[in-house]
C-alpha cells in the first residue's frame, strides 16, 4: 500500500479569506497524523496565499511523521527550506495567477537552474523530488539533475472527461512509472486525486507515496457539518 501525504495548504485557505487565527493547518496537521496519514505537505507559496512562514516553523517543530515542503526553485524558498530542514522537499513550478500547480516541471528547460536548486538542497541534507508530467524525457532529465525521487502529476488522469481519455492518461503514467523505476527513482504521485479516481492510482505497486489535498479536505467539510451544526445548537440553547 503506498504512504498517504495529506496536503494541508485549503485548511490555511480556509483561514487567510478571513485573516482570522481558525482553522489552524498547524492543528489540522495533528489531526491528520492522528487518523493515521504518513506525511504532512504543505506548500509554501511565494505570494503567501495560504501556507505562512509561520506555520511551517511549526509544523515542523510538531510534526511527528514527515513534512514535505512543495516550493519553487527560487533563491528565497531554497533559504527557507535551509533554515527549516523539512524531510523532503518537492520542487513544483508556480505562478501567481493559477489557481493550483497547473502541471509538472519543465527539467528540461530549467535544468542548470534546477540542478542547482538541486544541490544546494543536497548539500542541506534535504532529499529533492520533482513534480513532473509523466514524459519519459522529464524523468530522464530528472534523474540528470541529481533528484532522489519524482512526483507524477496525475492531474491530467483525473482531469480525462471520458473512460478512452482516462485511459490514455493512465497509459501514460504507467510508463513514466515504469522509466523512473528503471532509473531508481523513488516515486510519488499526485494532484487531483479524489475518493473516486484514487483507486487506478493506488493500483500501481512501484508508487510509494500518495500526496492528496483538496478532496480531502472538501470531504472533511462535508463529513464534519453535521457536527458542527449540532455543536452550535448546544451553545446556542
Ligand atoms: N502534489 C503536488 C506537487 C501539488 O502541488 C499538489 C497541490 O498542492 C498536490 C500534490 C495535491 O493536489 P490536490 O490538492 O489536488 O490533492
Amino acid at each position: 500500500m503506498p504512504r498517504l501525504g495529506v496536503n494541508i495548504d485549503h485548511v490555511a485557505t480556509v483561514r487567510q479569506v478571513r485573516g482570522v487565527m481558525y482553522p489552524d493547518p498547524v492543528t489540522a496537521a495533528g489531526i491528520v497524523e492522528l487518523a493515521g496519514a504518513d506525511g504532512i505537505v504543505c506548500h509554501l507559496r511565494e505570494d503567501r496565499r495560504h501556507i505562512q512562514d509561520r506555520d511551517l516553523r511549526i509544523l515542523k517543530e510538531i510534526i511527528q511523521t514527515r513534512l514535505n515542503l512543495e516550493m519553487a526553485a527560487t533563491e528565497e524558498m531554497v533559504r527557507i527550506a535551509l533554515a527549516t530542514k523539512p524531510n523532503i522537499v518537492t520542487l513544483v513550478p508556480e505562478k501567481r495567477e493559477e489557481l493550483t500547480t497547473e502541471g509538472g516541471l519543465d527539467v528540461i528547460k530549467f535544468f542548470s537552474s534546477l540542478k542547482k536548486a538541486v544541490q544546494r538542497l543536497h548539500k542541506g541534507g534535504i532529499p529533492v523530488s520533482l513534480f513532473v508530467d509523466p514524459q519519459k524525457d522529464q524523468i530522464k532529465a530528472s534523474e540528470d539533475v541529481g533528484a532522489h525521487a519524482i512526483e507524477i502529476h496525475t492531474g491530467h488522469y483525473c482531469d480525462a472527461k471520458t473512460p478512452a481519455q482516462e485511459d490514455l492518461e493512465l497509459k501514460k503514467i504507467f510508463d513514466a512509472v515504469a522509466e523512473a523505476s528503471h532509473r531508481n527513482l523513488q516515486i510519488a504521485a499526485g494532484h487531483g486525486l479524489n475518493y473516486v479516481n484514487v483507486r487506478r492510482i493506488a493500483e500501481i505497486k512501484e508508487i510509494e507515496e500518495l500526496n492528496i489535498g483538496h478532496s480531502i479536505i472538501a470531504r472533511a467539510f462535508l463529513v464534519g457539518l453535521d457536527r458542527a451544526v449540532r455543536e452550535m445548537i448546544e451553545l446556542i440553547k
